[in-house]
């Protein structure tokens, strides 16, 4: 629906003091001052077609709220130090052109917020594509993983390769999702199953973070599987996370969240929780693989950790949907994984319809989903999972920024979030967006205001 509040932001400098002081204005509010008085806001665009997701306030949609999704037509938008400074109907702007450093035009553009791809293993070393044929000649997950493939593949590639040749190949991922319009993106580990493989990937997600002007999280997946070498020795294994893993991430404040693959002949739900409970004892707060092969009561044990989200959930019995609907969990789609191992897609719209929070995600990966692409990702959810464009744009921009808890900073066109938009190319309606999947229908991506 149309959004009534079309010239919101405007009277924002007027409840300023003429006279700042350093008592009642913050340092950010201070410069935005002066930035006004003296060199006036810094980018104008006008003539937006229709601008999508803008809200006076972003909480975490859930159940019915998820399709709707309020815009303003013939619309502009001011940004001034990367953030959204003001925004709202064509007929209600204020400021001459001459008064932005830099204004452009965007007739016929629609303007999103860029995507936040809330789970992603994008620090990953080389490729299987060779698993891949395989899978297409027939062979099943167990031929492949008795073959020395799946994670362990991965794991042994990435243990052979360098920390700069792993940032360097993580760096082209990262530039080429945000060309797609991916703005903010949440980064596990879990290729590495040694200490040292481990900590390494950790290290690379912090370089990423230093280095990009993307909003990054680190998660750290170290229970991703069994190493070969523990497969009997379960105890030894999470011995090695609780004990020599997590106290050097938590001193070198190297994640933000942990993780775990909770799955039949991978990790228990009670090996989940006291992996869990391990990291929560560092602050770091649960993001679980759950339900993704069979309904293995991860959803459970992650609504019982409080975990900020449950991951696939491609497999859900009633019992799992009821305890996510019934909770401030955030259950993550990933229909690409699905997509490209052949699984039914995740019952999008029994959670939705159920109250369930959903957000969707790429799951970028070089085992499950070699695609950091969340358009096809948006389509994908209405072409599989019958979602509707409103509720997959909602699920892939605000609700995945709330599942990396980036709900205040990102996610919708609300005063005093960044500038991380994506314009279109000229399209007929939103929907179009969507339904003619595979077409790059993005003209340009803006991070922090600035295009890149
Ligand atoms: O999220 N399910 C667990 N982990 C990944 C796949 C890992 C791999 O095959 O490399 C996933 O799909
Ligand atoms: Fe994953």
């Amino acid at each position: 629906m149309p959004d009534a509040s079309s010239t919101l932001g405007s009277s924002r400098i007027s409840s300023l003091c003429l006279v700042p002081c350093a008592l009642c204005l913050d340092p950010r509010t201070l410069s935005r001052f002066w930035s006004y008085l003296y060199f006036m806001p810094s980018t104008l665009i006008t003539n937006i077609k229709r601008l999508v997701n803008t809200r006076l306030e972003s909480p975490l949609l859930r159940g019915k709220l998820l399709s709707d999704l309020p815009f303003i037509e013939d619309a502009f938008l001011i940004i001034e130090d990367g953030h959204i400074a003001e925004y709202g109907s064509m007929v209600n702007i204020k400021h001459p052109t001459s008064n932005f450093k830099l204004s452009f035009d965007a007739s016929n553009k629609f303007v999103l917020p860029a995507w936040c791809d809330s789970h992603t293993h994008l620090v990953f070393a080389g490729s299987r594509e060779g698993e891949f044929v395989d899978k297409i000649k027939g062979l099943t997950y167990a031929d492949i993983a008795a073959k020395g493939g799946g994670i362990l593949n991965s794991s042994k590639k990435l243990n052979e390769t360098s920390e700069d040749e792993l940032f360097n190949q993580a760096w082209k991922r990262l530039e080429e999702v945000s060309r797609l319009g991916t703005g903010a993106i949440e980064i596990k580990s879990g290729y590495g199953l040694t200490v040292e493989g481990e900590l390494k990937m950790l290290r690379v997600i912090k370089k990423l973070q230093q280095r990009s002007s993307l909003k990054i999280r680190s998660t750290f997946l170290g229970a991703h599987t069994y190493p070969a070498e523990y497969k009997e020795n379960h105890q030894g294994y999470i011995d090695l996370l609780v004990r020599e893993m997590l106290p050097v991430i938590a001193k070198e404040k190297l994640a933000d969240y942990i993780d775990v693959f909770c799955e039949n002949g991978f990790f228990s739900p009670a090996e989940t929780e006291t992996i869990c409970n391990a990291g929560l004892q560092y602050g770091l707060k649960p993001k679980i693989h759950a339900n993704q092969l069979s309904a293995s009561g991860g959803t459970q044990v992650g609504v019982k950790l409080g975990a900020v989200s449950v991951d696939h959930l491609e497999t859900m019995d009633e019992d799992a949907i009821h305890t996510l609907a019934h909770s401030s969990t955030i259950g993550t789609l990933l229909p690409t994984a699905a997509f490209f191992l052949r699984m039914p897609f995740q019952p999008a719209r029994k959670l939705i319809d159920n109250g369930c929070a959903i957000a969707l995600a790429t799951d970028y990966n070089p085992g499950s989903s070699p695609s950091g692409n969340m358009n096809l990702v948006v389509s994908m959810a209405c072409i599989g999972m019958k979602m509707l464009p409103e509720e997959a744009i909602n699920a892939a921009t605000i609700n995945g920024a709330h599942a990396m808890e980036y709900g205040n900073e990102l996610g919708t066109i609300t005063m005093g979030k960044k500038a991380n938009l994506i314009f279109t190319k000229p399209i007929p309606s939103l929907s179009y967006y969507p339904y003619a999947f595979g077409t790059n229908l993005i003209d340009k991506v803006m991070i922090n205001g600035e295009i890149i």
